[in-house]
């Protein structure tokens, strides 16, 4: 077993069954029933910390930490990452509207969006947010238009495409020129003299994000001399001078034993450098530095759980058919994703037969794992699939009309139930004539 893909707490006891947060994972499949997604609250603020003490310690400026919550937000975890003392940032108003429900700060809330809607920034502004990310013209008038007659002002930055290529999926590459997010380069003169007529409105910094899944840091610092340049040419042509710069997330996650870890302490080194000459460079004082990681935060303290409830048999291979996989994890159909799985009664048996993993949705495309060496698996054992906090939950849907599963967290040996798995009835609740 890798222990760097799975929770922090994570053991295998005396008898070969899977223990994370010190509690025993198949007793909590059936206590909970499956599929589960276990959380390792101590992996949780393990990260967040991690990427707090890293940024401090490598940059002299002042270092902010935003948790990107589209990859997974529910009010305990709100809480949690509000205790952790990192920011926010939202996509939505339903994401703002769990987090203001949840009590975070507003304050410590960012709002992004290629497409926020006028109702959406009606929201964001009326709760206090810290800022808007702007991310188009339009958007921008809109707002300007919005603010025209508070008493205050509304903090925003800019989010720019940088044209910076980089090495993952092409869904999740968003740097390029020919994004559908951020401002061209050549629209910044536009929204300064947008921004210069609009007196609700006070910019504060630039923002790009590269896109996610990535292990390389160049791209980083080219994209911090990107925003750089921008930020001389605000102040030379338009007056206007910013206080932080936002690298944006999309620091890399291993999923299996082949990929390793990016150290986040020569990520945060090479952030902190590339900031600190830059500002020097151009006669800036040293700009506030912001990251917004959600998948090194949350992906490895999750744990998806499932039962195997029939099996197939091929000449080759078995197929092993899972209680959950497309519904719960669309990762693997969308991306091509690979994941890794042990047995939880029999963590570390050896291995017996390559099997594919089988999703119970009704498509082909449903396969969670493929080629997955694993112990000889029986009908109703506990698959345990590790490094499944991120985009996994948070992308879930009902397909098939299949209720969506519990969240358990985990911690120091006791497990408390953050999120009950839907039923039935919540899927007629929103039905005419339900009752
Ligand atoms: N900031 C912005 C503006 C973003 O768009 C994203 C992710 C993040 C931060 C956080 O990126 P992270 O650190 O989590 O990589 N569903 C895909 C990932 C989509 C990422 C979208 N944007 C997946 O499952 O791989």
């Amino acid at each position: 077993m890798d222990a760097y893909l799975w929770p922090l707490t994570t053991v295998i006891d005396d008898s070969g069954r899977l223990m994370i947060g010190g509690c025993d994972v198949v007793k909590l499949a059936h206590r909970y029933g499956t599929p589960l997604y276990l959380f390792d609250e101590a992996t949780i603020r393990n990260a967040c910390r991690n990427w707090r003490t890293a940024l401090a310690a490598h940059y002299q400026g002042e270092t902010a930490v935003h948790y990107a919550s589209k990859a997974l937000l529910n009010m305990a975890l709100a809480r949690l990452i509000a205790d952790e003392g990192l920011g926010l940032d939202v996509v939505s108003g339903g994401e703002l509207y769990v987090a203001l429900r949840a009590g975070f700060p507003p304050q410590r809330i960012h709002m992004h969006g290629n497409a926020k809607t006028r109702t959406e920034l009606e929201q964001a502004l009326a709760a206090g947010i810290g800022q808007i990310i702007v991310d188009n013209l339009d958007e921008l008038e809109l707002l300007a238009n919005l603010t025209a007659h508070r008493s205050s002002l509304q903090a925003v930055a800019l989010r720019v495409a940088p044209d910076i290529a980089t090495d993952t999926h092409a869904h999740i590459q968003t740097g390029h020129a020919t994004s559908k997010f951020g401002l061209p380069l050549d629209a910044l003169d536009a929204a300064a003299e947008r921004l210069r007529i609009a007196p609700g409105l006070r910019l504060v910094g630039l923002h790009a994000h590269l896109g996610s899944q990535l292990f390389d840091v160049n791209p980083y610092t080219a994209e911090i001399d990107v925003l750089l340049d921008s930020a001389m040419l605000l102040r030379e042509r338009h007056g206007l001078m910013i206080q932080e710069i936002n690298a944006g997330g999309g620091m890399g996650i291993p999923y299996t034993a082949d990929q390793h870890p990016l150290d986040f302490h020569t990520c945060a080194a090479r952030l902190g450098e590339a900031l600190t000459d830059g500002c020097r460079r151009r006669g800036f004082p040293l700009l506030r530095l912001v990251i917004e990681p959600g998948r090194s935060i949350i992906a490895r303290a999750g744990v998806a759980l499932y039962t195997i409830v029939a099996t197939k048999v091929l000449p080759h291979t078995r197929f092993l058919h899972i209680d959950g996989g497309m519904g719960d994890n669309i990762r693997p159909a969308l991306y091509g994703a690979r994941y890794t799985a042990v047995l939880a009664e029999r963590a570390n048996a050896p291995v017996e037969e390559i099997v594919e993993i089988a999703g119970r949705y009704c498509e082909s495309g449903d396969m969670l794992i493929r080629a997955i060496p694993l112990p000889r698996a029986r009908v109703g054992d506990v698959l345990a699939v590790p490094v499944a906090g991120a985009y996994t939950l948070s992308m879930a849907s009902t397909y098939n009309l299949t209720p969506r599963p519990a969240v358990v967290m985990v911690n120091d040996r006791s497990a408390r139930l953050v999120q009950r798995r839907e039923t039935y009835e919540d899927m007629v609740a929103r039905d005419g004539g339900a009752s």
